[in-house]
Parts: C-alpha cells; structure tokens; sequence
C-alpha cells in the first residue's frame, strides 16, 4: 500500500539482493523507519520485540529469516538451530510453524549448497502468496459489506475491527483490512471503528495510521466502546483477523476479540473474521483448551509510549510500582459467536464440515 504517495509492502529484499528490509512497526506513527535484518538472529529479535507482528508477517519474517541463517551456515545443525530460534519468538501465531514447516521442507531436500538459494526463493514465494490470498479475501469479503452497502442505500457501512489485521500485518492489503480497502477503492461509503487495542495500541497507532494514509474515515475509540456503539446501531458489522483458527472453527485473536464477539452476538451484529488458510491449525479442535496464549512481558502494560509535543517519541509509566501485572496477548472467540470466516476460498461457516470442505488438503486424516 501506499506511505506518502510511493507503493510499500512490509517486508522486501535490500538492494544487496539478499538482506531483508522492514517498516519498524514499534516507531509507527511517529516515526516510519527501514530496519535491514542481516542475520538469524537479527530476524529473530524482530519478530520478538514486534518490529514486524501480525501472523502472516510473522510466517513470511520467519521464512527470510531462515534464509538468512541458511546463508551463514547450511548445515542440516544450523537448519535445526534456525527452525527452533524462530519458532520460539512468539508462540500464538500458527503462521510462523506453517511458514518453517513449508521452507524447512523445501531445503531437506536439497543439499547445504542449494540451500540458501532455495529459502530466498521459497521466501519471496511465500510474499507472493500472502499478497493474492490477502486480494482474494478482499474480495469475498467486498461481497458482504456491498450488500449490507446496498441495505443502507447510500449511508456509511460502520465497520469496527479490533487490533491491526491491516497491510502491515500482512505484506500487502491485510487480511480484515482487504475487504474495507476494496470497497473504499469502489467507491462504497464506509467508516471503521478502530479500537486502540490496549497495552500495544496497535489500532490507535497502525490501524489508524494506514486507514489514514489510504483516505478511509475511521474514528479511533478505547477498547470499551464497542459494546455501546452497538447498543445504539452505530455497527454494522465487526471485521477481525486472527492468529490461529482451530479446524472447528474457535478463532484466537489480539486479547479484547473475545468480549467484541459476546456484545455483537448481545447485539445481533455480524461478527466475521478475516483469514489466510495458512492460520488454520488443522492440528486442533479445541481452541480455548488447546491454543497456547502468549503471555508478554509486564513492561508492556506498565508503561505507554507516545509522541511528546515536541515530537519525541517517549515512554511513560501508568501503573504504580509494586502492582503485580498480567499481560495475556490473545483470547479465544468460540466458534458458535462467529459468523463466518473470510477466507481466499470464499467466506465460510464456522465448522469443522465448512472448513474441511474448504481446504480438503489441509485436513489431518487421524
Ligand atoms: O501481537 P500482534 O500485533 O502480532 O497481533 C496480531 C494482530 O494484530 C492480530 O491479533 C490480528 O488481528 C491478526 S494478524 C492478521
């Protein structure tokens, strides 16, 4: 998408040919800086410290990432070492284990000296991918919002969506973003509700700040407000994405996802999630029981960081010294509070049936 006029996607290839550039999501809106990563664990502790975050990023970081480790050493001990480093940064999103799983297979088939070649082509692959898939669910997605559009006759669909599902949680487009960027582009009238989505405020500083660049009206509020909104017809449908989508349909999100669902079901407003195949885990059933919820670090909640008014970028503490703080990252949405899943294929109930049907290759035969 576009920063000031000029064509981005979040992460690409230095003029180096082989070193890996990113946007620096934690300088975002203040400051919007370009990061080269050289190494593993350059790629690494990108992932971890949330320069790139949002699942597909993650799964496409994690494949440059080996590649990197694969141009150091190709050794099948530094494939192993690299496959676990990365795995390790951050643990709810599936995409990062589907990305590993997908190029570590590529290179064990190959010999240590095609392999670093064969990871910055599976790479850019994968880029590609994540690019169409994120069109396509635009798409299918544009489908849903024309005919509430149409309902409307010519008033502002409201969307809410709920942390940063946006382009810069993809490499292009998105995934809850894609449909809201396709109708603006065609011209239907809609606003978004973007929820700040404390502690990291990824609403507030990246939501809005790409709706902003791409001219779609959109009103920031606190976390809370949704409930309200809806109790009062202000939302026409909630847009979320997701970090992990169990076989049977439980979707994990950005913690808050949960309580968004519980008032739009209160409220009968259509609660829809946005998402690549590639964060379906097929290995699961059970979403509260089985998906591992991130915990992060204190800190996060403690302390919020800002713009000063002279433009510095600054942090400041909110909890007093000496409260003991929780930081759960995710939460889990039962399936049954969802009304469909936006997916590359079409939107989709739901269930283990509608899934399966969908994505009949990815179905784990027990
Ligand atoms: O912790 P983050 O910022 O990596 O969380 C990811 C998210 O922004 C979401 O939960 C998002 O809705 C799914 S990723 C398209």
């Amino acid at each position: 998408m576009n920063v000031d006029g000029r064509p981005y996607r979040t992460i690409w290839l230095g003029d180096d040919g082989w070193s890996v550039e990113i946007i620096d999501q934690t300088r975002l809106p203040h400051a919007f800086e370009i990061v080269r990563l050289t190494s593993l664990d350059e790629a690494a502790r990108a992932i971890r410290d949330m320069r790139v975050r949002g699942a597909p990023l993650i799964g496409v970081s994690a494949a440059y990432g080996l590649a990197l480790a694969m141009r150091a050493d190709a050794s099948d001990a530094n494939l192993t070492r690299a496959c676990s480093a990365l795995a390790a940064t951050r643990p709810t999103a599936v995409n990062l284990r589907w990305a590993l799983d997908r190029v570590r297979k590529v290179l064990a088939a190959r010999s240590p000296p095609a392999r670093a070649v064969a990871a910055f082509a599976e790479a850019a692959r994968m880029a590609d991918e994540d690019v169409e898939t994120n069109k396509s669910i635009g798409k299918f997605g544009f489908d849903l919002i024309s005919r509430i559009a149409r309902l409307k006759a010519g008033m502002p669909v409201h969307i809410l969506t709920h942390c940063n599902a946006g382009w810069l949680a993809t490499v292009d487009w998105g995934t809850a973003t894609a449909p809201i960027y396709t109708a603006h582009e065609a011209g239907i009238p809609l606003h978004v509700w973007v929820d700040e989505t404390r502690p990291r405020n990824q609403g507030a500083a990246l939501t809005a700040w790409e709706l902003g660049g791409h001219g779609v009206p959109h009103t920031v509020i606190v976390d809370n407000a949704g409930g309200h909104l809806m109790q009062h017809d202000q939302v026409d449908m909630v847009i979320v994405g997701s970090d992990r989508t169990t076989a049977t349909g439980d979707v994990c999100n950005k913690i808050g996802t949960y309580l968004k669902a519980l008032a739009a079901r209160d409220n009968g407003v259509p609660f829809y999630v946005a998402l690549p195949s590639s964060t379906i885990d097929f290995t699961m059933s059970d979403g509260i029981k089985e998906i591992p919820i991130e915990e992060r670090a204190a800190d996060e909640v403690a302390w919020i960081s800002g713009a000063t008014e002279q433009g510095e970028i600054a942090r400041v503490r909110l909890v007093p010294e000496g409260s003991d703080i929780a930081n759960y990252a995710f939460d889990v949405t039962p399936a049954r509070l969802v009304n469909g899943l936006i997916t590359e294929r079409g939107v989709i109930a739901a269930t283990r049936n509608a899934i399966a049907s969908a994505f009949p290759e990815r179905v784990i035969s027990k």
